[in-house]
């Protein structure tokens, strides 16, 4: 079994894909969101690319059922029940409820790694589980860190590391890794002890600090909140 990681969320190469399950991260917050809204009884979440695509799959559903989530530059889009933040998503909200969410790097990443054999939602609040289940498929794995607007992010890179961390500490089966897996792994060890730091030295970090949205840097580095595994498939995200 080998573990990669791609730094920065360009469309993998083709072949990449093709035998490998993938998970994507996006710590800040997409990823964060989508765990937390499923574990708090949301039906399921369509990723969705733009906000024209929202408000057009809202309308195939039945009034009262789905509700418009997401962000642009981190701020709620105007004519949506919600914004970006992990903690909005809360039972009496998003219980029973589709939810269709648009953001600006997390839902576009699913996009990319869409044929993959397995993809799925990975962020510190079921990182355990998430290796788990990475450990179970015994199949190459690519994580796919979402970035920073096209480039590189500490916080999803510390969290791909930290999933490397635990997939290792499972034994039993040799695993490899990649250079920049490897890297990837070396980082986590930096943080480990203080995971919220990494967050907080972040450039996304810093713009939610900024936005007044700091509050969800301690929020989105809780470890192990659900034992929940969200998987991508055929355009929609289901609790596993
Ligand atoms: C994204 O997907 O780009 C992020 O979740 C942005 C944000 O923090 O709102």
């Amino acid at each position: 079994m080998e573990i990669d990681i791609q730094f920065v969320p360009s469309p993998p190469s083709p072949g990449i894909l093709s035998n490998r399950a993938v998970v994507v991260i996006d710590v800040l917050r997409a990823t964060s969101v989508m765990v937390h809204a499923l574990s708090q009884g949301a039906l399921e979440i369509i990723p969705v690319a733009t906000v024209e695509e929202a408000f057009q799959t809202a309308k195939s559903f039945a009034p009262g059922t789905a509700l418009l989530g997401g962000e642009r530059e981190s701020k709620r889009i105007p004519g949506f029940d919600l914004g970006n933040s992990p903690r909005e998503y809360v039972s009496g909200k998003v219980n029973g409820k589709r939810l269709i969410l648009t953001t600006t790097n997390g839902t576009k990443a699913f996009h990319l790694v869409s044929s993959g054999e397995e993809i799925i939602v990975g962020s510190f609040l079921n990182i355990r589980a998430t290796a788990q289940r990475c450990f179970g498929l015994d199949r190459d794995l690519l994580l796919f860190p979402s970035g920073d607007k096209g480039n590189f992010s500490l916080e999803d890179t510390v969290c791909g590391g930290m999933l490397i961390d635990l997939i290792l500490g499972k034994g039993r089966k040799p695993i490899v890794l990649t250079d920049a897996s490897r890297a990837a792994h070396i980082l986590y060890e930096q943080f480990k002890a203080n995971l919220v730091e990494a967050l907080r030295l972040s450039n996304h970090g810093k713009d939610l600090i900024d936005l007044g949205l700091g509050d969800d840097l301690p929020y989105c580095s809780q470890t192990d909140i659900t034992s929940l595994v969200p998987i991508y498939k055929e355009g929609v995200i289901r609790a596993h």
